[in-house]
């Protein structure tokens, strides 16, 4: 048998490779995606899957496509899972998905393998995800069955030599939209997390103190430009991790509803993604019209709990996603952002399909609104409240 298992490099997934071996009798073939996750040297996680055994290995640089086809549906989305997360580790998840459904493929193999637990949402994800594309590969959670403490994890680590790592305190998740990081001391709510905790970002009181005024232009819907110049999305995006971070923006702490009816306490830290959805959001406030703004709330939060609960390639996802996609057209212009204490604040927009008219929204000379006939407008518009009204009271 041979199975491609989804590798991290880190301590679980390394175990996973011999546990395989062991329990299934299987060859591993591991997959790592560089999605932008930090300090992941590919080279040395390629060489630490030989180490352990592993027949085969693959290095995949799966940047680009993560945000063409993943980050930038995400933004369109203006997605925030429960109004707070960017789902970063969510999207990340059906990519990897379709990576291991394509070595599979490739390998002939009978199985892919991941390195989730039973208690979370990844699993989910990376399951939902490969059955839509291929309903005939085997898949096992070595992780999720093989009923491990920490410490016997430990000692399984040890007996095939394989470094434990330094920050078992919390359980980190990485890509280029954002860290996610649970447990250890976070898992009371009322813990404050400790400074050890974040890395991607200055603590606001930290940061600098004079704000910084960014530029951000978009093409429907889609950031193409920072301070006027082109860039692309991988770099625009790391360029926001590290500018938005200096000043402490994107720090998140919440309760969280997981799919498996679990609640959980999660810091993320999404420097670019907070200062992306924002500028967009802005964007769209000022170039679709009141009852598309209104409307799209409402796609806009189940697009993000789809693909929190793991349900990427669920049609009523792919229905949502055309009426997004549709209504970007207007969505075209610039935000200016200032970056300050942890708050990306958008202090100015333009766009060459802003629906904003200055003639009717003056105060000063030059309104061009026909104040009398408000008068009018509300006499009906307000109508079946007032009867409703009179009702309440007996029609008296
Ligand atoms: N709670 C988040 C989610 O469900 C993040 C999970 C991150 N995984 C981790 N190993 N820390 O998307």
């Amino acid at each position: 048998m041979n199975t491609v298992l989804a590798y991290s490099g880190g301590q679980d997934t390394s175990i996973a490779i011999k546990w395989l071996q062991e329990n299934y009798k299987t060859e591993v073939i591991t997959l790592t995606l560089e999605v932008g996750q930090n300090k992941s040297d590919l080279k040395q996680i390629k060489e630490k899957a030989e180490r352990l055994g592993a027949v085969k290995t693959y290095s995949i640089d799966a940047r680009e496509e993560f945000v063409k086809d993943y980050i930038n549906p995400a933004i369109k989305a203006n997605a925030l899972y429960e109004g707070k997360y960017p789902v970063a580790t969510a999207i990340a998840r059906p990519l990897i998905g379709k990576w291991l459904v394509e070595i599979a493929k490739k390998e002939n193999a009978q199985a892919v393998a991941h390195g989730a637990t039973g208690k979370g949402n990844d699993q989910v994800r990376f399951e939902l995800a490969i059955r839509s594309l291929n309903s005939e590969l085997r898949i096992i959670a070595p992780a999720r069955e093989w009923d491990l403490t920490r410490d016997a994890a430990v000692e399984y680590a040890k007996k095939y030599n394989i470094p434990l790592s330094s920050k078992t305190k919390y359980s980190i998740d990485e890509n280029l939209w954002g860290r996610s990081i649970e447990s250890g001391p976070l898992e009371d709510p009322m813990n404050k997390p400790e400074p050890d905790v974040y890395e991607w970002t200055t603590s606001p009181e930290k940061a600098p103190d004079k704000p910084e005024k960014i530029e951000i232009g978009f093409e429907k819907g889609v950031p193409v430009t920072l301070n006027n110049e082109r860039i692309n999305g991988v770099n625009l995006i790391n360029r926001l991790n590290e500018l938005a971070g200096e000043h402490g923006v994107g720090r998140i702490d919440m309760i969280e509803d997981r799919l498996v009816g679990i609640k959980s306490r999660e810091i993320y830290e999404c420097p670019a993604a907070i200062t992306l959805l924002e500028a967009h959001r802005e964007l769209e406030r000022l170039t679709l019209t009141r009852d598309e703004n209104l409307f799209k709330e409402m796609i806009d939060s189940k697009w993000a709990q789809l693909t929190y609960f793991g349900q990427w390639h669920e049609p009523l996802k792919e229905d949502l996603d055309a009426f997004i996609n549709r209504s970007q057209e207007m969505v075209s212009g610039v935000v200016v952002i200032e970056l300050y204490k942890g708050n990306a604040r958008v202090v100015g927009r333009s766009s060459p399909h802003s629906l904003y008219d200055l003639g009717l929204a003056t105060y000063d000379k030059g309104d061009k609104f026909e104040h009398k006939l408000a008068e009018g407008f509300l006499k009906y518009w307000g109508l079946p409240s007032e009867i409703a009204g009179r009702r309440k009271r007996g029609f008296a």
